[in-house]
């Protein structure tokens, strides 16, 4: 039974996310308040969330899938850290407030983040463990933690922003944009809700449309990041604006406009409902969810 809203599973990512910090030793301390800086910034929780929902909607209990939607959160916190970095987007504003290395300085930032990401893995691993004795259960964590580190590294994430900070100030193409932004954003995304649908136990044919429905998303959410650089306001974003034109970065709205953004973003969304039509009234979390992210402001 899937819960009523969104704002339900933010509420429970919220409330536990720091219990799976690692004790830290007091000779690190900074290390500590430098990971907690950032987690506990705000956030969206979408990545989180997607995979509490995608478990519950598979069948299985938002409660067992909560380690590993912290965990989620830790590597998208961490990539986050890592983007504002001089030596990648430079930015001094994130969820409304100086982002990390601004604070704490580059190289705590550059650590923060691997710890984040480090982190996320010994979550998951610890949680494993309770189930050496129960083979069914103990496979669904590990396509969940698996799909987690393949997407999140360097055949995805790592890639798409690797691809990201190479094009800059260069002439691309539709299909080196769409490489890199199904990459640097839409592969956390994938993996979120496929990582959800692991621990619930769907089938294969929930998987395969659930996946189409998430790649759709997660191109959409980079387009309408691409979009709210040059149409939103720092206030509701918590970050900086305009930073992509000054950059040079290769955009969705740089390459084709504001207005073919917009249409591509629309026919996306509509990708996206198409993919989860014969779910009905059980998909209504993920109808909405999509519908809602096309028109956000932060
Ligand atoms: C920002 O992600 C980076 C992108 C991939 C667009 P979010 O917009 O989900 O950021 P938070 O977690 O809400 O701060
Ligand atoms: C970042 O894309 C994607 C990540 C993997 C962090 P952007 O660089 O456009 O994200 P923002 O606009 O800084 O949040
Ligand atoms: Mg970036
Ligand atoms: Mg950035
Ligand atoms: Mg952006």
């Amino acid at each position: 039974m899937m819960k009523e809203s969104f704002d339900e599973y933010k509420d429970m990512v919220n409330e536990y996310l720091l219990d799976y910090m690692p004790a830290i030793d007091t000779k690190s301390s900074v290390l500590y308040d430098a990971m907690k800086y950032s987690l506990t910034a705000g956030g969206k929780r979408l990545r989180s969330v997607l995979l509490l929902a995608s478990c519950e909607f598979a069948g299985g209990k938002a409660i067992d899938a909560l380690p590993y939607a912290c965990a989620i959160e830790y590597i998208h916190t961490y990539s986050l850290i890592h983007d504002d970095l001089p030596a990648m987007d430079n930015d001094d504003l994130r969820r409304g407030i100086p982002t990390n290395h601004k604070v704490f300085g580059d190289g705590m930032a550059v650590l923060a983040g691997d710890g984040l990401l480090t982190t996320a893995f010994e979550i998951m691993n610890k949680n494993m463990f309770l189930y050496f004795d129960n083979l069914p259960e103990l496979k669904k964590r590990l396509n969940a933690s698996y799909i987690i580190a393949a997407n999140a590294g360097v055949r995805g994430m790592v890639a798409g922003q690797a691809s990201d900070i190479d094009s800059e100030h260069k002439q691309c193409s539709n299909e080196m944009l769409e490489y890199i932004h199904l990459n640097k954003t839409a592969a956390l995304i994938v993996a979120s809700i496929k990582a959800g649908l692991y621990l619930g136990g769907a089938d294969d044919d929930m998987m395969e449309n659930m996946t189409v429905y998430a790649e759709n998303l997660g191109l959409a959410y980079q387009i309408a990041d691409d979009l709210l650089d040059v149409t939103g306001s720092v206030e509701e974003l918590g970050k900086n604006v305009g930073k992509d034109a000054k950059c040079e970065k290769i955009t969705y709205v740089a390459l084709n406009g504001i207005k073919a953004s917009e249409e591509k973003l629309s026919e996306l969304t509509m990708n996206a409902v198409a993919a989860i039509e014969q779910y009905y009234d059980n998909a209504e979390f993920f109808r909405d969810l999509v519908l809602r992210l096309k028109t956000r402001k932060k």
